[in-house]
């Protein structure tokens, strides 16, 4: 049942020059993965059982499709086995048919904390750059966008989202299966493009942001959230060794510097909209995601230094804008 046709279906007429290359750019990924778990998730979503429900609220916390009621016992067994096999769940929560998805992060804390300050979203394409499972995606449709086109390479995430959107029936949003880097190159489409969680798993977050640019159509927004250090213009830290357990994390600079990398990219009016450190209830581990999360990854004695003693994750998100013309410091 994995599929995105019905999402290339309703594009409009803006991604005209790039619906063929994005056609192909699908049909090569599913016809050349080597991934046993991907063809596991296939298995498991083989043949999902369908039920239309009218129940469908995307502008709250918990992004939740169905009723129980709609639901016979046999639908609701299979739909636990569903859930259960495409553990774990990272990013949420949802509730599907009444069944809450308490998910390892509880998304909608980002959520709440940028939205208001994004602007009105009514119209827009987006791109969702690392986008995971959807539920951000999710949200801007429900704010209000045209289409939201979603990207992450883990099929675990595109998965995930093909689960819920089965049920959901929502044709303008999707979860594509690629990297940035994997896109068709020089897009100039989105009017916001959206990179949360990304940078710092780059090795080069200045082509990342280049990258980024490139998405965009002359006036369109980046939306940047990644994780910061405190400090000033020029400090940024690169962990040799693990940084909260991760081994991979590259950069992560302060919020002035990353407002330099920004501007030297060609962006202009950036602003640094909010910065949080991020907190245990908003990243823990659940039912739905066992094992260790970010209290495991903080320093017991120090809950602002990681295990490792580095600076705790604190979070910044930067909005900036892609010049009309000339760019204002060539003017
Ligand atoms: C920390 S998660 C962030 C998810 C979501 N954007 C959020 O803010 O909650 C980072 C995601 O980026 C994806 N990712 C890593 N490298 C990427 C790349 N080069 N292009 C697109 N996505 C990437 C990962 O698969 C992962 O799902």
């Amino acid at each position: 049942m994995i599929q995105f046709q019905s999402f290339l279906d309703h594009l409009p007429p803006e991604y005209d020059k790039y619906k063929d290359r994005l056609t192909q750019a699908i049909e090569h990924k599913m016809a050349t993965h080597n991934d046993g778990n991907l063809r596991r998730f296939m298995k498991l979503l083989d043949n999902p059982f369908k039920q239309n429900t009218s129940h469908k609220m995307l502008d709250q916390s918990w992004v939740s499709v169905g009723k129980s009621s709609d639901l016979d016992a046999e639908q609701g067994k299979q739909l636990d086995s569903y859930i259960q096999g495409l553990m774990p769940w990272r990013k949420g929560p949802f509730e599907l048919f009444e069944n809450k998805i308490d998910t390892e992060w509880r998304s909608d804390f980002k959520w709440d904390r940028i939205i208001d300050k994004l602007g009105d979203l009514k119209h827009m394409n987006i791109l969702d750059v690392g986008c995971g499972n959807g539920y951000h995606c999710l949200r801007m449709k429900a704010a209000g966008a045209k289409t939201v086109m979603g990207i992450d390479p883990a099929w675990l995430s595109v998965c995930q989202f093909q689960l819920i959107n089965h049920f959901l029936q929502e044709p303008t949003v999707s979860v594509l299966p690629f990297t940035l880097e994997e896109l068709p190159q020089d897009l100039k489409l989105f009017d916001m493009t959206f990179s949360m969680g990304v940078l710092y798993h780059r090795r080069s977050p200045l082509d990342h942001i280049a990258h980024l640019h490139s998405t965009l159509n002359a006036g369109g927004t980046l939306v940047l959230e990644t994780m910061v250090i405190d400090g000033q213009l020029g400090e940024v830290l690169v962990p040799e060794g693990r940084y909260a357990q991760m081994n991979n994390i590259w950069f992560l600079p302060s919020v002035p510097t990353l407002i330099s990398w920004c501007k030297k990219m060609g962006f202009e009016d950036v602003q640094c909209i909010e910065i949080n450190q991020t907190s245990t209830s908003e990243q823990r581990s659940t039912q739905f995601k066992p094992g260790t999360s970010l209290q495991d990854y903080l320093d017991p004695t120090n809950p602002n230094l990681t295990i490792e003693g580095h600076p705790a994750p604190k979070r910044a998100t930067i909005i900036a804008k892609k010049a009309k013309g000339r760019l204002k410091r060539y003017a």
